[in-house]
């Protein structure tokens, strides 16, 4: 683990099916050639998940650990290059009817779970859901993905607008996906920092943008993520970009361990 501790970043979005997953693995894939320990949550709803991408089927999730049947050991599943995934999406629905048993339970079951990474990533689902929202606020800082189609924007608007009015959220960062050119990604942040600055009087971060690239499906079917099989392309150097500048320049403070993470954002703590 670092000497700051591990970096615990939440990539989320307005609207589904913007690209979230597909950079999440892929930024976990470019963490874990740096030989960084990476360990992803996986708690979005959507239909093409981390284990569909990385090729592998976990066979429990949280749902069985909240029921008392498995061990957070026992869920856990390690895709390729030794990324660790907890499978969460199924079972954070459940996260809003714990008894007070359920919850002392997952409390020390976190405890007994070494959490010795050095970066968590949390595929946190679409919208504005009380799950989403917990996440973002309990991470130590947020990626808002966003395509430049209106709809994507509008709805990243919302949860921008939610995050910071009610969570107090300060610094958001904005990952602009399939954008056809550097232009058009900028054009789309700028739309979005403009509302930001006028109705909320927020000022977000452009953390860079990502191409359309017709190949990162190919890279599905395959089961590796897309920089693993194209690694001299240009979406490929972009993400590596944007994976070092989050590395070097955290936006916030470091909130603490992933175990108080966890609490903080399953309500258990
Ligand atoms: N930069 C990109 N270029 C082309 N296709 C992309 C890109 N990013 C994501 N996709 C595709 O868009 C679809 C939705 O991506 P996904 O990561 O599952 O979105 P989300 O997790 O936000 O629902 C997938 O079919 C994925 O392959
Ligand atoms: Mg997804």
């Amino acid at each position: 683990m670092s000497a700051n501790g591990p970096r615990i970043i939440a990539v989320s979005s307005g609207k589904g099916g913007v690209g979230k997953t597909n950079f999440t693995a892929n930024l976990a894939l470019f963490y874990a050639s740096l030989n960084k320990k990476v360990l992803i949550l996986d708690a979005d709803l959507g239909l093409s998940n981390i284990d569909v991408l990385f090729g592998i089927a976990p066979k429990y999730n949280l749902k069985h650990v909240l029921l008392g049947e498995k061990k957070i050991k026992d869920i856990i599943v390690t895709g390729p290059l030794g990324i660790t995934i907890l499978p969460a999406s199924s079972g954070i629905r459940e996260l809003t009817k714990l008894t007070d048993g359920h919850r002392l339970k997952l409390v020390s079951e976190l405890d007994d779970f070494d959490m010795a990474f050095d970066v968590f990533l949390i595929d946190t689902g679409a919208g504005i859901s009380d799950n989403v929202l917990f996440f973002c606020s309990a991470a130590q800082e947020t990626i808002v993905v966003v395509t430049p189609e209106p709809t994507s924007i509008a709805d990243a608007y919302a949860l921008i607008k939610v995050l910071s009015r009610d969570f107090g959220e300060k610094n958001l960062r904005i990952m602009i996906n399939t954008a056809r050119s550097e232009k058009e990604a900028f054009d789309t942040f700028r739309k979005l920092a403009i509302v930001a600055d006028k109705f909320l009087n927020l000022s977000i971060d452009y953390l860079g943008f990502l191409p359309f690239e017709p190949h990162v499906k190919d890279a599905i079917i395959a089961q590796k993520g897309y920089i693993a099989m194209y690694p001299n392309s240009a979406f490929t150097k972009k993400l590596a970009h944007i994976g070092k500048k989050l590395l070097d320049n955290p936006l916030n403070e470091v909130k603490g361990t992933i175990q108080f993470f966890l609490k903080k954002a399953l309500r258990v703590g």
